[in-house]
């Protein structure tokens, strides 16, 4: 079964789509693992920043939940990253709550499809900003939830609106418990306030806030404006380092029996690209 993972924060700006790119490309490319990115975000920006025009597609995130008579693997797409599948989005997805609304199973449609998709490692899901039957469907199918947090005043706000909302959950819909498995501060500048922020963030989520921000990054905006990730377009870049580093520890984070055999087994992964191992067999960055 695949470790599913949901980023989730409520406020737009805060990196999620980055981080889900991110995190598929390294555990694809670097890790050797295979790798589902979801979007479930109306704004389809998951897609544009792998550099789809995702606006004509019609076998996005929406047909996947709606037509669950059909095998979930005809609403993939391959990227260019070796072991990176993709499911995308486009606005379409808005009328879901609609279509769905005289179902009484509704919010468990996206579980019942990632349930019957058996061939990954991984299944990463970028949210919406708000909350609702989408968000529901995300938070019941994910197993763990990831929250990029901007290091900004708010940050703390935003993560106790986030903790009320899953424990609530169980009550509400019959959804299990969810936590926040990890928070990441990102578009980090150094200053006190945000020091003082990321400082509160760890006092109230000991153990659970990693411990190295993604920091403010201009070549991350060039990057995304033309469509790569960090490593394709400047591997040299401060935020690229960082990424990787989230990166392994994303991958320690869970018990992936699968990515622990691949990692014993064979170092470069059993989908590296012949060119992401380095002349001492070990993975190298994208
Ligand atoms: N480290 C960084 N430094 C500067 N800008 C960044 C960095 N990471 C992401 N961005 C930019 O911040 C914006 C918001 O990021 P995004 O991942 O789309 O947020 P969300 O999905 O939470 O709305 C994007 O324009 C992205 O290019
Ligand atoms: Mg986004």
């Amino acid at each position: 079964m695949a470790r599913r993972i949901a980023f989730v924060n409520e406020k737009g700006g805060s990196c999620k789509t980055t981080l889900t790119v991110h995190m598929g490309a390294w555990l694809a490319s670097t890790a050797g693992l295979r790798v589902l990115l979801i979007d479930l975000d109306p704004q389809g920006q998951l897609g544009k920043t792998l550099g789809y025009d995702v606006s004509a597609y019609k076998r996005t995130t929406l047909e996947l939940l709606l037509d669950d008579a059909r095998n979930p693997a005809l609403f993939l797409r391959r990227t260019r990253f070796k072991g990176l599948d993709v499911v995308l989005s486009n606005k379409s997805i808005a009328l879901f709550p609609t279509l769905v609304a005289s179902d009484p199973d509704r919010d468990r449609r996206l579980l019942r499809a990632v349930e019957r998709l058996r061939d990954y490692d991984f299944i990463l899901f970028d949210s919406p900003a708000s909350f609702g039957t989408i968000m529901l469907n995300l938070l019941l199918a994910a197993r763990e939830v990831i929250v990029p947090v901007n290091a900004t005043f708010l940050a703390l706000d935003g993560c106790a609106e986030l903790v009320r909302t899953l424990e609530t959950l169980p009550e509400t819909h019959g959804l299990p418990n969810r936590e926040i498995s990890l928070i990441v501060p990102t578009l980090y500048r150094p200053t006190r306030m945000a020091d003082s922020v990321i400082e509160r963030l760890h006092a109230h989520f000991p153990g659970r806030v990693h411990g190295e921000p993604l920091r403010y990054d201009v070549r991350m905006e060039e990057a995304q404006s033309h469509g790569l990730t960090i490593w394709e377009y400047d591997p040299r870049a401060r935020s690229a380092g960082i990424l990787s580093r989230l990166g392994e520890h994303v991958l320690a984070m869970g018990p992936p029996r699968e990515a622990r055999r691949v990692a014993a087994a064979d170092p470069a992964g059993r989908h590296a690209r012949p060119d992401a191992v380095d002349p001492r067999g070990r993975p190298r960055e994208l």
